[in-house]
């Protein structure tokens, strides 16, 4: 394990950013990531996960911690479940085809999210009717205070739309060093209500999907609607969709009446941020090396040597606008720095 001096973090986060951290080390045991972390030195630490969730606006006059834990494992079965325990430094999406390959269940809808397995629980990965907490059995991780590992279980997580007990309660306190998952080994529980999902498959013939025609719709959608992050810098949705109460959605549809929602409550709604962005004309807007993607305009996208600081500007332009135009706040989904 070697800490280097005034490394570009431009390879280790998926926007693309070009800031430098003063110093930066790559962890690949839990052993190294224990030494790390209990070197005084080192007061100030940021750690880093695919990077895929993450705006850096400065250079980082600290320690960046690199989680590059690996490994990939089946903890126990029986005839229906699998438990496969994953290190938090395992790329998401080569774990999601892992898991195809092997015939186990559950992760099908979640194919093509940048990012590592670790970063995953943080904010409740979730695409086309499925969330991580629907397969997630526990996940270890460690306090950067007692440097001990801490097993949480689902409920322990407080898992909620792209929300858990790692970006609230105990926000910056622990380290995910790996995540068991409980998946499928037969009659899989296929999620196919979101409608994209279901004309993908229309469209390819198939009647009776598998696990792997799922994968391969998603990956079909996500590609004709995301920028691919080692093309076009981006962190997939910058903004979650915001909730609003049923009158303020009523109020809205007398002069917007095409503004789409889907139920959460007796008395909210959910609205796509991404109808919303477009509706304020930002959708394919593009400043210099910086805009909002062409085809979901959820998305901000690095052209190609963009600052971080423009594209915050951009993003709090984007609030501003939204909340002039509806009345609405549109969160960030993204991590600054
Ligand atoms: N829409 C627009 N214009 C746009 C984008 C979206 O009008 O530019 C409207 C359309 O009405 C569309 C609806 O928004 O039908 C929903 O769009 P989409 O299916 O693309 O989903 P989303 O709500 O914009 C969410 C997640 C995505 C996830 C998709 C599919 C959030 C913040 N984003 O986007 O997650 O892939 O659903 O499940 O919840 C991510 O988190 O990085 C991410 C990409």
């Amino acid at each position: 394990m070697q800490i280097k001096q005034n490394i570009s973090l431009k390879a280790y986060n998926t926007f693309g950013i070009d800031v430098k951290a003063k110093h930066f080390v790559s962890i690949n045991s839990i052993d190294n990531l224990k030494h790390i972390l209990s070197l005084e030195e080192f007061p100030n630490k940021l750690v880093l996960g695919g990077g895929s969730n993450i705006l850096l606006t400065k250079d980082f006059e600290g320690l960046v911690i690199h989680i590059n834990l690996k490994g990939l494992k089946i903890v126990s079965q029986d005839d229906n479940f699998v438990y496969v325990n994953a290190k938090a430094g395992e790329n998401w999406h080569d774990f999601v085809l892992w898991c195809i390959n092997n015939n186990f269940g559950g992760v099908e809808n979640l194919s093509l999210i940048p990012g590592n397995v670790g970063t995953a629980p943080i904010q409740n990965i979730g695409a086309y009717g499925v969330e991580l907490k629907d397969v997630f059995e526990s996940c270890e991780a460690m306090s950067l205070k007692t440097k001990h590992l801490k097993s949480f279980t689902r409920e322990a997580c407080e898992f909620d739309y792209r929300n858990s007990i790692f970006k609230q309660q105990v926000k910056g306190e622990y380290i995910i060093t790996s995540v068991t998952f409980k998946l499928t080994k037969k009659d899989h529980k296929l999620s196919l209500n979101y409608g994209a999902i279901a004309s993908e498959l229309n469209h390819r013939g198939i009647e009776t999907p598998t696990i792997r025609a799922i994968s391969e719709a998603v990956i079909k959608i996500r590609e004709r609607k995301l920028p691919n992050p080692k093309e076009i810098g981006n962190s997939g949705s910058f903004f979650k969709n915001p909730v609003i109460t049923k009158s303020h959605f009523n109020m809205l549809t007398e002069n917007f009446k095409d503004i789409p929602c889907y139920p959460v409550s007796d008395e909210e709604v959910k609205v796509p941020a991404g109808w919303l962005i477009e509706k304020a004309g930002f959708k394919g807007k593009q400043f210099d090396n910086y805009g909002v993607h062409k085809k979901q305009a959820l998305v901000l996208v690095n052209y190609g040597g963009a600052n971080g600081s423009d594209i915050l500007k951009l993003s709090k332009l984007i609030q501003k606008t939204v909340k002039l135009l509806f009345g609405i706040t549109i969160e960030m989904e993204v991590n600054i720095l």
